[in-house]
């Protein structure tokens, strides 16, 4: 019963919290307004949660904000998430070095509008001057898009260099994740218990925390919740109980 579960500061903190932003729509609805409200409140959760994973101290949190799927939405939908992001990175650049939040987008950036990637261009520079907390952001991603162009860049490699065997560390390195440490804790908000093609190979191990909350309505208390219930939680990665 994760009410009854308390958090405890400072202990087992998950280094890396992914999660998958979902009940935007259904949120909106329940009130009467578009869909797009919604994910406009989401946003504005995100803010707040990327703020309060940096002062738990969280290194990374990655969130699913647009999947390669998700083009399949009504144009306005598609539109206004694209006006989202574009309102965040504007933000970000101007504020980003004063809250110490380092941000990276994930995904395969060639589908995106050429004012996003140079958006995303200049974060990634002033995100390269500090160290600290970091923020992905996965926009035009899917799971299986991100392994196959990473297969796909290894494979170039290889043909100029056959003699470099490949491993799993050596894979990991051609992922949009290269440099970042697995996800220990994926949360769901919204009701659904599936992965949805978020993180399918960083997520081997991490722990799953499924809430009925619809996302616009997560708060810190919530994502003190999921950690508290990640806090009992006994990771074995394959082997026995040692205590
Ligand atoms: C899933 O809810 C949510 C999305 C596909 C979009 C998430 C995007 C944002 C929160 C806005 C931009 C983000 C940032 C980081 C500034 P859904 O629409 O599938 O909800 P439903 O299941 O209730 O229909």
């Amino acid at each position: 019963m994760p009410d009854k579960i308390a958090y405890a500061a400072g202990e087992r903190i998950p280094r890396h919290i992914a999660i998958i932003m979902d009940g935007n729509g259904r949120w909106a609805r329940k009130r009467g307004l578009p869909r797009t409200a919604g994910h406009a409140a989401g946003s504005e959760v995100f803010r707040k949660i990327a703020y309060a994973c940096r002062d738990l101290g969280v290194e990374h949190l990655t969130v699913y904000a647009f999947s390669t799927e998700n083009w399949k939405r009504p144009s306005d939908e598609v539109a206004t998430i694209m006006k989202l992001l574009n309102k965040y990175l504007h933000e970000s650049i101007e504020t980003m070095a004063r809250d110490h939040i380092r941000l990276r987008v994930m995904g395969d950036l060639n589908g995106l509008s050429p004012e996003l990637r140079a958006l995303v261009h200049e974060t990634d520079e002033i995100s390269a001057t500090y160290e600290g907390f970091q923020a992905n952001v996965c926009i035009n991603y899917g799971g299986r898009d991100e392994i196959l162009r990473a297969a796909r860049r290894y494979a170039a490699d290889y043909a100029a260099d056959p003699s470099v065997a490949l491993d799993e560390a050596r894979f990991s390195a051609y992922l949009d994740s290269a440099g970042i440490p697995d996800p220990d804790l994926l949360i769901r908000p919204g009701g659904e218990q599936r992965i949805s093609n978020f993180l399918l190979w960083q997520c081997a191990y991490a722990e799953f925390y499924f809430t009925d909350v619809l996302w616009p309505d997560f708060t810190v208390d919530e994502l003190k919740k999921a950690i508290a219930v990640f806090q009992q939680r006994d990771r074995r990665y394959g082997k026995v109980k040692t205590t």
